[in-house]
């Protein structure tokens, strides 16, 4: 059975597409069949894989606008067991564009839904902010992972995303649940980044997964030459990070 998750946190830069991105290439790496979709205009995952943003015939939009363009036309390969649907430039319109569409939230599920290729993991990329790509990306997705910046300001919205994926579950998704959430961009020596951590444990108890991801340059390197950090520096400790935090995910849950 297909994991469909989902990427989000309103708060941009939080480290959802580096995410999205290493996740994936972690669960390709453990022989899953990986698509990945990408939600955001801004293409950013897209681009990490150094598929050309302004070259896309179809994309993620005409999935989700046209009822006759299929998965299968879409995606992408990128190497061994992972895709990707890209994104375009004119999802930016897609707010608008889905006025027209009384579905107009459920789009994505039900594109998926028509689809008949096998995979065992599907990662949603969504924009930040709570708008309708990232409302198609709760409503497709039957688990959200929340990334977030081990960073006190970046902590402050992650009760209004709670509170928008009650809302989702209640009235567009009932199927769907909290994965989890995870530290970005750790800094093991700030006592900062520390206390904000044991924080996050406090609240969310065992929602919040045990391994972090650092916080290192190299990370914002690696989609420079179009690799993920697991391909870009395979021994780094953000590559470890990602593949020790695919592995609970793989599991499910927490202890
Ligand atoms: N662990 C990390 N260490 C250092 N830099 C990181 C790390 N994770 C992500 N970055 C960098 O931080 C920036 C934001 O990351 P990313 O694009 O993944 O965030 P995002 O949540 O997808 O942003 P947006 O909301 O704009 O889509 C990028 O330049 C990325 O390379
Ligand atoms: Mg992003």
């Amino acid at each position: 059975m297909t994991r469909t998750l989902v990427i989000a946190n309103q708060k941009g830069g939080v480290g959802k597409s580096t995410s999205v991105m290493n996740l994936g290439v972690a669960m390709a790496e453990r022989g899953m069949r990986v698509l990945l979709i990408d939600m955001d205009p801004q293409g950013g995952l897209t681009a990490a894989f150094g598929v050309d943003y302004y070259d896309i015939r179809r994309s993620a939009f005409s999935l989700i606008m046209y009822n006759h363009v299929s998965l299968a036309r879409v995606l992408r390969p990128i190497r061994g067991k992972l895709a990707l649907v890209p994104a375009s430039i004119d999802l930016a319109a897609a707010e608008i564009e889905l006025a027209k569409y009384a579905d107009r939230a459920h789009r994505l599920r039900l594109s998926l839904q028509r689809s008949r290729i096998p995979f065992d993991f599907i990662f949603i990329d969504t924009p930040p902010g709570l708008g309708i790509l990232t409302a198609n990306g709760l409503v497709a997705a039957d688990e959200v992972l929340v990334p977030v910046q081990c960073h006190y300001l970046a902590m402050r919205g992650v009760r209004a995303l709670m509170d928008t994926v009650v809302r989702v579950k209640s009235k567009l998704n009932p199927s769907l649940r909290l994965a989890g959430l995870f530290g970005t961009m750790y800094r093991p020596n700030s006592p900062h980044s520390q206390e904000v951590v044991s924080e996050l444990r406090d609240v969310f108890g065992p929602k919040f997964y045990k391994n972090l991801i650092n916080y290192d340059d190299a990370v914002a390197e690696a989609p420079v030459a179009g690799l993920s950090m697991l391909e870009y520096m395979p021994r780094h400790p953000v590559a470890h990070g990602y593949r020790a935090l695919a592995e609970e995910i793989a599991r499910g849950r927490q202890e």
